[in-house]
């Protein structure tokens, strides 16, 4: 019965979701601590696809040039995903987060880095796509300078 009330709900959020794609935006969360929770989810499975990379550009684990290639192309697609739970009013700074109130004080350099991060994993998944192992190395590191920089100024 429960199963059944959740599916209702969500044919009737999926269709009202289709209704306003064109009319406005809609978030995928509607409150702060939804939002707190979205942007962490999104950022944990962002690191799950970037940490596996990460062995192999140190070794750890042996390179898979299709494995590789596989982890960028999701990397690439889930770092536009956790900035808008940075957006949402009452998110600021939020329950339960590790964001620092500096974002919000810095917005304009916060979302910079963010699409700094979206540039350097498309150049990743570029670099993943041709198999250079130098260039991927290369490419992985310019990305994760991002990791830390946003980091050390904003994540506690
Ligand atoms: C534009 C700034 C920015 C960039 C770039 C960034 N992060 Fe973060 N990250 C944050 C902030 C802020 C938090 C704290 C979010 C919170 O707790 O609400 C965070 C939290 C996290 C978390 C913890 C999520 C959780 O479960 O609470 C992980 C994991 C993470 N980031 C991984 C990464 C990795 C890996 C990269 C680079 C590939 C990266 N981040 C790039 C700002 C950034």
């Amino acid at each position: 019965m429960k199963f059944a009330a959740q599916l209702g709900i969500g044919l009737v959020t999926a269709t009202l979701l289709t209704m306003s794609l064109s009319a406005t935006a809609q978030h995928a969360f509607n409150n702060a601590d939804k939002a707190v929770e979205y942007r962490q989810k999104a950022l944990s499975i962002m690191q799950n696809n970037f940490a596996v990379m990460g062995d192999m550009v140190k070794g750890d684990i042996e390179f898979d040039g299709v494995i590789f290639a596989e982890r960028a192309n999701d990397f690439a697609a889930l770092t536009a995903i956790p900035w808008v739970g940075f957006s949402q009013p009452g998110a600021q700074p939020g329950n339960n987060t590790d964001a620092l109130p500096a974002i919000w004080d810095n917005w304009e350099d916060f979302v910079e880095r963010a699409e700094q991060l979206q540039t350097d994993a498309k150049a990743l998944q570029t670099a993943a796509a041709t198999g250079d192992e130098s260039n991927i190395r290369q490419a992985f590191m310019a990305a994760a300078r991002n990791c830390k920089g946003c980091h050390d100024q904003y994540k506690d």
